[in-house]
């Protein structure tokens, strides 16, 4: 398994809609154990592919402790019904030291496939429920910044414009020094 590099606000991948996976599922296996090898070593609770450079649709999460882990995958999610609501602060593995509120469904009926290509139904409220549709909203491109409330973004708008240059410049390093 190996530590992907995660992209970064700034980094055009995470405003991105990945693509649905068809067929390539030997590849996908290999993908998801990246990611959750990702997310444990960056101790992240949701992780989307477009995080780790890869525009598929493909999510993992993990609201466990490292005593009682609970790997969860989804390849294609999709959420089939949510309902109530709730506003709690989130953060993001792309976003690292920035906090913001969210209003999110308390609870998610979400549908998707396992790695043989099975479909998969989860029912789940809570922090699960909330990590669903965070990393749902990756596959699309969106940030839980784009869905804060106006004046909490605005108050966060130096600390996003830093990151976003700093992730500017490691870009053109990385490029630089291929
Ligand atoms: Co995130």
């Amino acid at each position: 398994m190996t530590i992907l590099r995660i992209r970064k606000y700034g980094d055009l991948i995470l405003k991105k809609r990945c693509e649905m996976v068809r067929d390539e599922f030997n590849n996908i296996k290999r993908l998801i154990d990246d990611m959750f090898e990702t997310m444990y070593a960056n101790l992240g609770i949701g992780l989307a592919a477009n995080q780790v450079g890869v525009l598929k649709r493909v999510i993992v999460t993990d609201v466990g402790t490292e005593g009682a882990r609970k790997p969860i995958y989804l390849i294609n999610p999709e959420i089939i019904e949510m309902d109530g609501e709730e506003i709690l602060e989130e953060g993001c593995l792309s976003l690292p030291e920035i906090k913001g509120e969210v209003k999110r469904k308390k609870r998610v009926f979400v549908r998707g496939l396992d790695t043989e290509g099975k479909v998969v139904k989860i029912d789940t409220i809570g922090i699960l429920a909330r990590a669903i549709q965070h990393e749902i909203d990756h596959l699309d491109g969106i940030l839980f910044i784009d869905r804060m409330d106006k004046n909490q973004k605005k108050a966060l708008s130096l600390r996003l414009n830093k990151l976003r240059k700093a992730t500017k410049r490691e870009l053109r390093s990385l490029s630089e020094g291929k």
